[in-house]
């Protein structure tokens, strides 16, 4: 069952990407249309034939976009009326240059665009950037949710731009909306709304609603009626929910500030009445800043213009041993002289350290923990493969239980020998056409928890990893996983593998299956009374939860997590340099832990200390503070837009017969099972494509949804494997550069950077290469036919099988029967090398048909697919040598055809089988809950 919350929420933001209803298009569609039949009147006018009906036709238009007009500052309502004043009076030439220059603002510039209209006049002689108007200003829009007459607003406004004056670099004007309904659309719209000023007293509906939201927010105002919800606290909730990073203000007529509407910490601060403008002005602008302010950066570009002898062990800094180079020259060209001005290994002069921040960077860290919504957020300059390892030393101690994904991400895989603990292999689901892996299914996990709780080794399952969303797009549904998970054992940690999911913070449809965004909403869940009941009502019918047989029936069921038991512990990592504005290797760890303090603390400190380096790159570290200062001011707007294109782009491609005949970007029913889709979500686009709802239901309760921003590209029936497309087609023709390949699929990723044009460029290249090809096949020979027939059928239909995890050999299972391996034992046996030897793949097999047991001493990882087919300790089965004889890829680590396949002797897997047998884990402290003293296990 979904959250009736999460459905409101989805729905909306469902809304700006559907190509039909994305009321941002359609307003500007409006526009257009306007200025077409504005044009018209002209001709009309010169011709003498304008009639009441040709205006009327064009008032029509205005009426149209009215709604949606007001809730935007440029051109807005008052131009509106106007313009359509000028349209009664049949001033149609001075109408259609108006209406033709407000739509070439409005298309460039969206409402900032009032800067370059009007604002110009406050600065005069100021240098103007053609995008953003006057340099060093950013303007902005601040929302005033009040019903109050429009003389008074017209009060408040003069007051607030009397209060600007002078104001250069954060310049805003107001904008009135007058309802709640309003209020929500306005935000969901306009991006350039960052503070929101609410008045207590409101009403509910709006009296001219944007009819694309009404049925969506229908059930939310009924919702707010029934409980006679205060007016300014249903818009606070809803902006936190759908943007959380704007500002929000209370004006209340009550002396005593509205308190009770206080209680819930919604609002940065509440106002009585509109007694100061100035105090307004100077909240209003200083909440901006505040998120503008990248304590970091600012630290280190000061540093940068100070001047400072340097004897550090580091001669590039000031750029004196580039400059004073006669070899070196273009380096400074190249890259500049800030870079070497920033470059330092001091701690001092505001630049703080990564290891032991205590200053600007803690303070960046603890900005971008409000950002992203998490407890604590820690940076990290080594990628997230440095996080992981971070996360896991954190959590683990040798002989621990992991669940996790076989197919995640290498750098768990050695996190996990390195922290030494027991790992349990989980399949996630195969896409067989596509030689690529979807996630874990739930139930598969449960099972597998429930399997090591009957077995009696639950206590010491202490963590879960999953990659969030997968390389290819498949995200799953973080709070329901956990729930379940946390129902059968209350104070397990989970790792979410963000590297990919960075950018899905400010988009609220997505948002709702981070790692933060669901520990948040299990807090608020699990702690509330409603939730108790719930619990309660659950047990008494269900019973106790233990025994096989019960096991048996968890898998069928919801299980509820005990409210009095749960801890909330969960750790996300995120690859910031993979989809936000970061450079490469800038990561960051975001914490949402119950028991952060007393359990993880110290631990993360410690393995900081172990794997971060004592020289991280300030620049970096910058970029982390900056990518998080975008994102926060601007995340919604250019995340919501990268969906948008990704959503045209699948359109453009699906519905051009020539590109669709030859390559197709796979869409949801081709990358998760049905079973996994409840919402019965099929498609994004083409016949069937998803409606609002059914986008809506999709991202609330299925257990996987596809994210549309993955493209992957299917490359097979143009005959090409995906490596061969992405070299020879999209980076030798297009120069192009894509994610990565799996056998028949390119991948591609519509992040923040890409933009209209390089989507058209795409799309023209895709074309032009299509256009070749059918030519050729069109004069092609039987012969040539059968043989492009052929190298189809290879990538389609001749796929060697994926081989799931086999199992690890029973000398490195340590509990045997559950399939706990002990990667660290394996992996280091193979340091000695007498206790490895090689074997081809032809010996491989004939010594498994003979009755051998093969093990494996290392990690085998194809690219592509990139996911470890073995691990060390771990058995070759017959199906993994199949697979690797049938591998047509240049590049698998921990392999080398001419050595052959790297195994333990006998004598070496005798060792560790008797070995296994004398060494006992460690006695350990197990934790306790509050006020009882640690029990040894
Ligand atoms: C799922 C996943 N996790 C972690 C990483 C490692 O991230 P980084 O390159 O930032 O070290 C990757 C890299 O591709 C990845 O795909």
């Amino acid at each position: 069952m979904a959250e009736p919350m999460t459905t409101l929420e989805s729905g909306v933001q469902a809304h700006l990407l559907s190509a039909v209803l994305n009321p941002e298009q359609v307003r500007l569609d409006v526009w257009n249309r306007l200025r077409e039949e504005v044009s018209r009147l002209v001709a009309r006018k010169a011709e003498r034939l304008v009639s009441s009906e040709h205006v009327e036709q064009v008032l029509a238009l205005f009426a149209e976009v009215h709604p949606i007009e007001r809730l935007f500052v440029f051109p807005g309502e008052a131009r509106l009326h106007q313009l359509a004043e000028m349209a009664r009076r049949h001033d149609v030439e001075e109408l259609a240059e108006e209406v033709r220059r407000l739509v070439a603002l409005l298309s460039l510039h969206r409402d900032r665009a009032v800067l370059l209209a009007e604002g110009l006049e406050r600065w005069p002689g100021a240098g103007v950037d053609a995008r953003f108007g006057p340099e060093g200003t950013h303007y902005f829009t601040t929302l005033v949710v009040d019903d109050m007459a429009p003389e008074d607003f017209t009060r408040v406004r003069l007051g607030i731009l009397d209060a600007q004056r002078g104001e250069r670099q954060f310049v805003y004007e107001l904008l009135q909306v007058r309802s709640v309904e309003d209020a929500l659309v306005a935000v969901l719209v306009n991006d350039d709304v960052q503070a929101c000023v609410v008045r207590q007293d409101l009403p509910l509906r709006s009296r001219a609603p944007v009819k694309q939201f009404r049925s969506t927010l229908e059930p939310l105002l009924l919702e707010a009626e029934r409980r006679g919800d205060e007016a300014a606290l249903v818009v606070a909730r809803w902006v936190r929910r759908l943007r959380p990073h704007i500002n929000l203000y209370l004006v209340t007529d009550e002396s005593l500030a509205g308190r009770e509407l206080h209680t819930e910490r919604l609002f940065d601060r509440v106002f009585y009445r509109y007694e100061s403008p100035h105090e307004l002005n100077v909240t209003v602008v200083d909440g901006v800043r505040e998120r503008y302010r990248t304590p970091f950066f600012d630290a280190l570009k000061e540093y940068a213009s100070r001047p400072i002898g340097n004897f550090h062990a580091l001669p590039i800094a000031r750029g004196h041993s580039v400059y004073n180079s006669r070899w070196l020259r273009d380096m400074g060209d190249f890259y500049g002289p800030n870079i070497f001005m920033a470059e330092s290994s001091s701690t001092a002069g505001g630049l703080d350290s990564l290891l032991e921040p205590t200053g600007s960077i803690k303070e960046a860290q603890e900005k971008a923990a409000r950002t992203f919504g998490a407890r604590h957020t820690f940076f990290v300059t080594n990628g997230t493969s440095t996080s992981n390892k971070i996360v896991h030393q954190t959590l683990l101690q040798p002989g621990d239980v992991v669940l996790i994904d076989r197919n995640c991400h290498k750098s768990h895989h050695y996190g996990l020998v390195l922290a030494g603990a027991h790992t349990v292999y989980l399949d996630a689901y195969p896409v067989r056409e596509y030689a690529m892996y979807g996630g874990v299914p739930l139930r598969a996990l449960k099972a597998k928890l429930l399997e090591l709780r009957d077995a009696g080794r639950l206590e010491r399952v202490k963590l879960v990893v999953l990659t969030n969303c997968t390389f290819d797009g498949l995200v799953y549904h973080p709070q329901r996983v956990m729930e379940e998970l946390l129902a059968i054992k209350p104070d397990l940690a989970f790792l979410w593998d963000e590297a990919w999911f960075a950018y899905a913070t400010f988009m609220p449809l997505a948002r709702q299956r981070t790692a933060m965004a669901a520990a948040r909403r299990m807090s608020e869940r699990l702690r509330g009374r409603e939730y108790r009941d719930e619990y309660r009502a659950w047990r008494a019918r269900r019973g106790d939860l233990g025994g096989p047989a019960a096991s048996g029936q968890a898998l069928d069921e919801r299980l509820l997590p005990d409210p009095d038991k749960v801890r909330i512990r969960v750790y996300a990592t995120q690859s910031t340099h993979k989809s936000l504005s970061a450079f490469r290797q800038g990561s960051m760890i975001h914490v949402w832990d119950d028991d952060f303090e007393r359990r993880a603390a110290a631990p993360l400190t410690e393995a900081y200390f172990t794997h971060i380096t004592t020289s991280p790159n300030h620049q970096l570290v910058a970029s982390l503070d900056l990518a998080r200062r975008q994102v926060d001011l601007e995340g919604f707007a250019m995340v919501k837009e990268a969906y948008q294109l990704a959503l045209r782009l699948r359109e453009r491609l699906r519905e051009d017969p020539l590109l669709h005949r030859y390559l197709r970007l796979l869409d949801a029913d081709q990358m998760v099972p049905e079973g996994f889709r409840q919402s019965g979500l099929d498609r994004y686009v083409g016949p069937g494509a998803a409606s609002v709802d059914a986008m809506t239901r999709a991202w609330a309760q299925d257990e996987f949804v596809l994210d549309p921003t993955r493209l992957t590209l299917f490359t097979a029936l143009t005959g090409r494997n995906g490596f061969a497309f992405r070299s020879q087609v999209l980076m030798k023709r297009l120069g192009i550069q894509v994610n990565h390949t799996s056998i028949n699929t390119v991948l591609m990723n519509a992040t923040i950077g890409v933009t209209w044009g390089s989507l058209s460029f795409l799309l023209d290249g895709l074309r032009h290469e299509v256009e070749q090809l059918d030519a050729r096949l069109a004069q092609a020979t039987a012969a040539e036919r059968r043989l492009f027939d052929g190298q189809v059928r290879a990538i389609t239909e001749e796929l060697p099988p994926l081989p799931d995890f086999s199992g690890f050999h029973e000398a490195f299972e340590p509990d045997g029967g559950v399939g706990e391996g002990d990667l660290r034992s394996a992996f280091f046996l193979a340091y000695r090398e007498e206790n490895a030897e090689y074997l081809s793949l032809a010996q491989a097999s004939e010594a498994l048909e003979a009755g051998r047991a093969l093990v494996s001493t290392r990690f085998v990882v194809p690219y592509p697919p990139g996911f470890p087919i073995l691990v060390p300790g771990q058995r070759v089965s017959p199906g993994i040598v199949e697979f690797m004889r049938k591998l047509d890829v240049k590049e698998v680590h921990g392999y080398r055809p001419e050595l052959g396949l790297s195994v333990f002797t006998d004598d070496a897997l005798d060792l560790a089988a008797s070995r296994g047998r004398e060494v006992e884990p460690p006695a350990r402290l197990h934790w306790a809950p509050e006020g009882q003293p640690p029990s040894p296990h």
